[in-house]
């Protein structure tokens, strides 16, 4: 594979980063997931959008906007991949040992695409397990999860519980006991025909499917509550879901010792959502043969 690495793309064997790099001496860095359909980066505008509020919550230097969209193109095609997982890092940069971020002179850019594999269609049908985690999400004050960050240990032990009791995702509650989210995804549950999910002052990360997800559903007349739930509001739901970029939406058959069906809102709401990524996708292509007066 090839890497997009600070200036320029090189081989995956090249694209070396410092020991130094407070990245990996701290994790002190950010990151964006991003999917690729059919060569177009869905949602793009909003990953960078909130690429660079992870930067200014952790006051690191990103390049422009500009810069990273032609990062990410020039790395799809020079793998030449159409339908592709995207992450793009950036982290503090090389520097000594030390805290101070001031160390790092200049920021690491990263961008790695590879081509999507799809989730096994069964998860979908049948719905995956999850487990609600111990390990507690990181309070707004310590380190914010609206912060896309490189500093990871909070979801890899939650991660870490789920697979030690053989669970797909975990769910993670705040200090207080009040559902915040999965390890790498954001937690819905339909009851009483509204559709429920964590509201963000509870102290999660705003996903981008979350907010898509939220809109469709309003369009479509589904009540939506944002709020403060726990786990007993959520164990008696009649179907629940998690969302992220690269599974869209995902049902849930088992909590803890509970059982769920797929529903029709889950169904419904991850057909409408295919709907918005053929729309958005679409709409790219034609004003790229535009551009390109194809
Ligand atoms: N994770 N919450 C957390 C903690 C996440 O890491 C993610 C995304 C989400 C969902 O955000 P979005 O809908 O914008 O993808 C919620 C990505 C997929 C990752 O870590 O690779």
């Amino acid at each position: 594979m090839y890497i997009f690495l600070n200036k320029k793309i090189v081989k995956e064997a090249d694209a070396l980063v410092s020991v130094y790099d407070h990245g990996f001496l701290y994790g002190d860095g950010i990151y964006e997931t991003m999917r690729a359909y059919n060569g177009i980066i869905f949602m793009i505008e909003k990953h960078l959008e909130r690429l660079g509020r992870s930067a200014s919550l952790t006051q690191l230097v990103v390049p422009d906007t500009r810069f990273i969209t032609e990062a990410v193109h020039r790395t799809l095609e020079a793998n030449k991949l159409s339908d592709a997982y995207i992450r793009v890092t950036v982290s503090r940069g090389k520097g000594p040992v030390g805290l101070d971020p001031s160390l790092c002179k200049e920021p690491t850019f990263v961008v790695i695409a590879e081509p999507f594999r799809e989730y096994p269609e069964h998860l979908y049908k049948k719905g995956v397990k999850l487990v609600i985690a111990n390990t507690r999400r990181n309070l707004v004050e310590a380190i914010n999860p609206k912060i896309k960050s490189l500093n990871f240990l909070n979801n890899i032990f939650a991660k870490m519980e789920a697979k030690e009791r053989g669970a797909y995702e975990a769910i993670m509650l705040n200090v207080e006991g009040v559902i915040a989210e999965g390890t790498v995804s954001n937690i819905f549950f339909v009851k009483e025909n509204v559709l429920c999910t964590p509201a963000p002052e509870v102290g999660v990360l705003d996903g981008i499917t979350r907010e898509l997800v939220i809109r469709i559903a309003k369009k479509s007349g589904i009540r939506v509550s944002e709020g403060r739930f726990c786990p007993s509001d959520l164990f008696s739901a009649g179907e629940v879901f998690f969302t992220n970029t690269t599974s869209e939406i995902m049902p849930v058959s088992q909590v803890e010792l509970v059982s769920f069906k797929v529903g029709e809102v889950t169904k419904a709401l991850h057909a409408l959502y295919k709907e918005e990524v053929r729309r958005y996708i679409s709409a790219a292509e034609q004003q790229r043969s535009r551009a390109t007066g194809a």
